[in-house]
């Protein structure tokens, strides 16, 4: 089969098109053959080598190059075998994934467990665009955020991958979306579900008397982790435990443990910050990372 090969860190020109043996299924196994994948920032930083740090964590990256050697984490195609212990899936079923690594390749082997039936009015491009930023922003929104129905959530970076996913998310939980993006993307924020839309290139909302139930901060660029202290929290221990999601999350009442998500939720690439905040507790400083950069914003959380 063709799979583009990484064999050192670097840029995209160093993924080599290879032809390398097609996997054969173990008997817990599925065969699949690859009809579309995406690239997420995961395959970047696994590509690059960075964040230099992460090479240096336990479970990261490679220190000395990468450990992944086919990139690729979501797929969507058709099942070609099944191992002999699989039920479930069948040949020729079409199904989406995310999986570990492995998706620039015309095939892949995975766990059933990994697998999901395709809906039939999406193509493959479309499923194969879902699986790893629907997550993120599920993950973010449900599980961290355990938004409800009624509550208010302001999303930061509306528009993007993570974004368009989480404002979905919310409304489909009965939520009322506040949008941050750009005023070019106004209108895709509103129509993915956004009854507010701010533009970030002239408004601050963190200067905004507004408060939220929920701040799901995918762009990362109001309130750096780690702004808050260990002593603003009543609860200091349960505080910025890192879990899957987006990139940054200040999540007010959210429950900061692990239990529920995917076994593959401690990736480190998907972290939210996650800071538990009790009701009655003052609102906390921050710093503000655009604009004046000696504002400390509130959070404008309710
Ligand atoms: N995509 C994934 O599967 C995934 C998974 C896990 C983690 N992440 C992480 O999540 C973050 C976002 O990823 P993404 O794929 O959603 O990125 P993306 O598609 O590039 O979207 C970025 C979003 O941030 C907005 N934005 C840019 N500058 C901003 C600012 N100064 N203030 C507020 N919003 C701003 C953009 O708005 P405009 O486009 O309108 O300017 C856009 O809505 C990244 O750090 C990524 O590493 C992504």
């Amino acid at each position: 089969m063709k799979a583009f090969v990484l064999r050192s860190y670097g840029s995209p020109d160093l993924l080599e098109l290879t032809d390398l043996d097609e996997p054969v299924p173990g008997d817990d196994e599925v065969l699949v053959r690859v009809g579309a994948t995406s690239v997420n920032p995961y395959d970047w930083h696994q590509m690059r080598g960075q964040p230099y740090v992460a090479r240096l964590m336990p479970g990261g990256l490679g220190l000395r190059g990468p450990k992944l050697s086919i990139l690729g984490c979501d797929v969507a195609g058709r099942v070609e075998a099944a191992g002999r212990n699989v039920t479930g899936f069948a040949t020729g079923d079409e199904v989406f994934a995310l999986l570990p690594q492995g998706g620039f390749a015309e095939y892949v082997s995975v766990p059933p467990s990994l697998l999901a039936p395709k809906p039939k009015n999406l193509s493959y491009e479309q499923a194969a665009a879902v699986p790893m930023a629907a997550i993120t922003a599920l993950l973010g929104v449900r599980d961290q955020g355990r938004l409800q129905p009624g509550q208010t959530v302001l999303v930061n970076g509306a528009s993007g991958g993570v974004g368009t996913f989480a404002v979905q998310i919310a409304r489909a939980l009965g939520a009322e979306v506040t949008a941050v993006c750009s005023a070019a993307n106004a209108e895709l924020a509103r129509a993915v579900g956004a009854g507010e839309v701010i533009d970030y290139t002239t408004t601050d909302f963190t200067r905004h008397e507004q408060r939220y139930d929920l701040l799901l901060d995918i762009a990362g660029r109001a309130h750096p982790a780690g702004a808050q202290t260990q002593g603003n929290l009543r609860r200091p221990g349960r505080s910025r435990r890192p879990v899957a999601a987006a990139r940054r999350a200040y999540v007010r009442g959210a429950r900061a443990g692990t239990a529920g998500l995917p076994a593959h939720g401690h990736d480190r690439h998907r972290r939210v910050h996650a800071q538990e905040r009790q009701p009655g507790d003052p609102d906390r400083a921050h710093r503000g990372r655009q604009g004046n950069p000696g504002h400390r914003p509130e959070l404008p959380l309710r």
